[in-house]
């Protein structure tokens, strides 16, 4: 498994990924396109030499901070160690680019992902009420949770 930069032409594949990861939940593909392009986030891929089987893109806060706009991976990777592989190469990436905090949003119900992040260091700072449009499992409710970084 290979974990690099984003390139242009990895778009189908990306929303693909994001259909299946997220499914009524997914970004449209407008969505995706904005966030994939914006001028000051990235995003990574995760792949072998067939397939690509997750991404996840971070956009800047601030000069200090960066949020976790989105990680998915297909559901028939999870658990094999594919979002710990992403999200370590992304958390690497900010702080060489001199971002100090990592910040992201979660679905209160998504204890499948609270639990991902929690094993990766993040802590929960904040309860937001009716954070999403859409619910699930009966709630629009999130976490926002955080994680300090540094540069080694
Ligand atoms: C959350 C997500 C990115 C984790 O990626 P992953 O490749 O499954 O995670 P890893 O294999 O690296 O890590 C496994 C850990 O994640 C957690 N986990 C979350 N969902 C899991 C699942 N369906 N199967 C296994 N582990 C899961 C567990 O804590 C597990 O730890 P353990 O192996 O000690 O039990 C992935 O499950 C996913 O894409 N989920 C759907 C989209 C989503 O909810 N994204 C987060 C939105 S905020």
């Amino acid at each position: 498994m290979l974990v690099r930069f984003y390139r242009d032409s990895d778009f189908n594949s990306i929303s693909a990924v994001e259909k299946k990861a997220f499914r009524e939940g997914a970004y449209s593909n407008y969505m995706l396109k904005i966030m994939l392009n914006s001028p000051h986030g990235f995003t990574m891929v995760v792949e072998d030499s067939s397939s690509i089987y997750g991404y996840a893109t971070m956009e800047p806060l601030d000069s200090n901070s960066v949020d976790i706009e989105s990680i998915g991976i297909i559901p028939e990777q999870h658990g094999k160690g594919l979002g710990s592989l992403l999200i370590e190469a992304m958390e690497a990436e900010a702080a060489r680019r001199g971002y100090r905090e990592v910040f992201l949003e979660v679905r209160e119900k998504n204890t499948g992902a609270i639990d991902f992040y929690k094993k990766h260091g993040y802590n929960i700072f904040e309860f937001l009420t009716g954070y999403y449009t859409l619910s699930y499992e009966g709630s629009t409710n999130a976490y926002r949770m955080k994680k300090i970084i540094q540069y080694c």
